[in-house]
């Protein structure tokens, strides 16, 4: 079985509409061990303006996760991240050190309203980049104005931004109507980190390897390959992707 690495999901106890408690962490962890992932990232939602749980805080839950996989998975490796809200001036609270980047790397995880116009989005991307910093853009087949939109995508990377899809969108489900699409955007080397997103037991639980074992395409499936293989490794090292 091949090994995956998450760089999405809300896998810490009771700080969002992620894990309620240890004990659903626990078990999502289970299950994404079962799924084939080795690595994860842990990223709470940070929403500006909004009461979100400090970079201390959520270092000091992960040490606690992170003792408790050892016991079961020492092949288990866990990061930091958050999954940042993009409102206009947010990159001042990554600067001021509110924010968590992955692993403490130049690359930020970031969201957008899924309406948010094209511009906005171009925007937000050329703040992350001029200060610094790697903006990887969340679950990018939600938004509106990019579905079906490949070149404005491709204006988007080269503009610094990266692009992450969840797994689960490969195969459809809750945002049925984008898995073709999303299967494309990866053939075509547009997609540089897949997550799971996972939430909790009940909903959007941490599907990886399920998901990748049901793709026909091989082109798509070797982009998978190359993304766990060579993607998250420079994003460890801090190197360009
Ligand atoms: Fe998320």
């Amino acid at each position: 079985m091949s090994v995956y690495t998450d760089i999405h999901s809300h896998i810490l106890p009771g700080v969002d509409d992620g894990s309620k408690n240890m004990e659903e962490t626990l078990a999502l962890l289970k299950l994404c061990y079962e799924e084939g992932t080795r690595r994860i990232f842990a990223t709470p939602h940070y929403v500006p303006g909004h009461k979100s749980a400090s970079p201390e805080h959520l270092r000091k839950l992960r040490t606690e996760v992170a003792e408790k996989i050892k016991e079961t998975y020492p092949d288990m490796e866990l990061y930091g991240g958050n999954e940042i809200y993009y409102k206009e001036g947010v990159v001042k609270d990554v600067k001021a050190g509110k924010v968590l980047t992955l692993a403490d790397t130049d690359y930020c995880l970031v969201e957008f309203n899924t309406r948010l116009e094209y511009k906005k989005i171009f925007h937000a991307v050329k703040e992350f980049t001029e200060a610094g910093y790697r903006p990887i853009l969340a679950h990018v087949e939600r938004y509106d104005c990019l579905y079906q939109q490949s070149e404005l995508i491709e204006d988007l990377i080269d503009a610094g931004a990266y692009i992450q899809i969840n797994a689960e969108s490969l195969l459809g489900g809750l945002f049925d109507r984008h898995s073709k699409y999303v299967q494309k955007i990866l053939k075509d080397g547009l997609v540089h980190f897949i997550g799971s997103d996972c939430h909790r037991l009940d909903f959007r639980k941490p599907r990886m390897g399920s998901v990748f074992q049901k793709i026909k395409n091989e082109a798509v499936k070797e982009e998978i390959e190359e993304i766990m293989a060579v993607n998250v490794e420079k994003l460890l090292k801090n190197e360009w992707v």
